[in-house]
């Protein structure tokens, strides 16, 4: 974890994304799930699911990286997440370091339902409602080529309130 080393990243990735800003924003079909915009790899929304990647993703991300995208599900449906076989994130003990956190709600502080990283693909994931909130984080060393999660709606056993069964809780 060095800070000053980070920011300088960050700075450094802003710079980059500044100046292909034209190429990038064809392949930026519609960001405005992720914080901070533009920073956060691929983010590709359709009516009926959609994805989102790590930044540069099948190329190794960078360091000192968060990201948060938080999927939203038309009323009454749930969201099913697949993340691609395509998937590595630097292990580490109880993922401490580099990790990918998806939560059962739309806030930061939702029901955990798992914490990844290393080698072994994410399971196969379903929120009990509308949204998911997922953040990926990346420390100062060790970059690997992340991850790609896709994802789609689902109908709920109940009509009024969704009741989607959730998948894999801690
Ligand atoms: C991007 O998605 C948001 C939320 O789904 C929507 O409000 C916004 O209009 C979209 N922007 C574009 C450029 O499609
Ligand atoms: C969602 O995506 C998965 C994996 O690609 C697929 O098996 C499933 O049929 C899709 N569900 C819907 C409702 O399209």
């Amino acid at each position: 974890m060095v800070y000053g080393h980070s920011l300088l990243h960050v700075v450094a990735s802003l710079l980059i994304l500044g100046l292909s800003g034209a190429t990038k924003k064809e392949a930026l079909k519609n960001n405005s799930g992720v914080k901070p915009a533009g920073q956060c790899g691929t983010w590709v929304k359709e009516g009926d699911g959609g994805l989102f990647t790590s930044p540069n993703y099948p190329s190794k991300y960078p360091p000192g990286i968060e990201c948060v995208y938080i999927i939203e599900a038309p009323p009454r449906l749930c969201i099913d997440l697949f993340f691609d076989e395509r998937y590595s994130i630097e292990p580490s003990w109880e993922c401490k370091f580099d990790n990918i956190e998806v939560r059962d709600g739309p806030f930061g502080f939702s029901p955990i339902i798992g914490r990844y990283c290393g080698q072994t693909v994410p399971p196969f994931i379903r929120s009990s409602g509308r949204y998911l909130w997922i953040k990926f984080v990346s420390d100062g060393e060790l970059e690997a080529i992340g991850f790609s999660g896709n994802y789609n709606f689902t109908a709920g056993s109940a009509a009024v309130t969704p009741a989607c069964t959730r998948h894999s809780p801690l």
